[in-house]
């Protein structure tokens, strides 16, 4: 089975509900933007390069809306909406990459049609594009692995965190295809338990061997010698290698150190945002207490008791051996290294506007 977080179809967003993972298998069909939003600030749609999809084609619902109101005054109605869309979560800097992106077509476009055509290309396109770098850099991650490894995760980097394939995922898909891998350990990935629900579900989908540990048990899997590697995802890559992810990922990149297990991070160049210097500058998330409290509607915590519920840290630049994009892999000195693969993938990108 071939999963896809996301389609668009006969003028609809239809996002794959990953809230009801793996117990159930529900599309929302969305025509308002404003369901999108709800979508990806519930996390029925999450992962970076997935928000930023939706995000994308939440642009087209917004400009659908304006033809249904005769168009009065559309471009600043559209800027409005896409403000709306890309401060849906803060810290993945895909969604607003996305949507900054699919707004540079709205200046192309002569009249309201010519507009709607225009952000409906560029979405297809930043969704196909992204299903090619995820595949392009699960090769050349893979090429890093010895034969048998063992690959631990964090939180959901697969195809339902993307347009399709997966970053880390990825990686691990594109090793099981050509017989490196041995196994994968998925963390649970508390508070939203996105390694138990949605990792785990999606490999056994493939057969992938793997298999779930509590976030607690990583310090001693790790050092066991057990893992030949740690490879995880990023919501935002700073100009110098820092790097946000899902909370508990920096955790796992000094233990990963402490015990000389290389520690991969995996992403599109769409992830590394150059503008941002480093990771004091990257905006966290925090999400409600109910998430900490409890789970599933379940309390488990006293009622009030107070909560820090950061849905993302960051990762100190000096703990990544090394960050693998579709467009190369990016050693330390980090500064260096991404300001020259981005400036590589920049020519690559004005390339293929030219031909297309
Ligand atoms: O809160 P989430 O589930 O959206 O967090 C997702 C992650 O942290 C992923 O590791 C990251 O977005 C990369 S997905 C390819």
């Amino acid at each position: 089975m071939v999963i896809h977080s996301l389609e668009w179809s006969q003028g609809k967003l239809r996002i794959l509900d990953q809230t009801l993972l793996p117990k159930e298998i529900k599309w929302l069909d969305c025509s308002d933007y404003r369901q999108v939003v709800e979508a990806i600030q519930m996390l029925r749609v999450r992962g970076a390069p997935a928000i930023g999809v939706a995000g994308a084609y939440a642009t087209v619902l917004a400009a659908q809306e304006q033809m249904k109101r005769g168009g009065a005054d559309y471009k600043a109605s559209l800027q409005k909406a896409a403000e709306e869309i890309a401060s849906a979560r803060p810290t993945a800097v895909n969604l607003r990459w996305a949507v900054d992106r699919v707004m540079r077509a709205v200046a192309k476009g002569r009249t309201l049609p010519e507009t709607m055509d225009l952000l409906l290309q560029e979405s297809q396109r930043i969704q196909r594009e992204d299903e090619a770098a995820n595949k392009a850099l699960g090769e050349a991650g893979a090429k890093l692995l010895p034969k048998d490894a063992v690959v631990m995760t964090h939180c959901n980097t697969g195809s339902l965190a993307t347009a399709g394939y997966g970053t880390a995922l990825g990686i691990i898909r594109s090793a099981w295809a050509s017989g490196k891998l041995k196994q994968v350990f998925a963390t649970e990935t508390r508070p939203l338990l996105q390694g138990a629900r949605l990792t785990t579900w999606e490999l056994m989908q493939e057969s992938i061997p793997v298999t779930l540990m509590a976030d607690s048990a990583a310090a001693f899997t790790l050092s066991q010698g057990k893992v030949t590697c740690v490879i995880l995802g990023a919501d935002r890559i700073a100009a110098n290698g820092d790097t946000a992810n899902k909370v508990g990922t920096h955790m796992l990149a000094v233990l990963a150190k402490e015990y000389g297990v290389p520690f991969y991070v995996a992403a599109p160049t769409s992830t590394v945002d150059l503008l941002t210097a480093s990771g004091k500058d990257i905006p966290i998330e925090e999400r409600k207490p109910e998430e900490v409290r409890g789970f599933g509607g379940t309390q488990t915590a006293p009622d009030g008791v107070p909560v820090y519920n950061p849905a993302f840290d960051v990762t100190p630049a000096k703990f990544i051996t090394a960050i693998i994009t579709e467009q190369g892999i990016a050693k330390p000195p980090y500064t260096e290294s991404l300001k020259l693969l981005m400036r590589e993938a920049a020519a690559v990108a004005a390339k293929a506007a030219g031909r297309g």
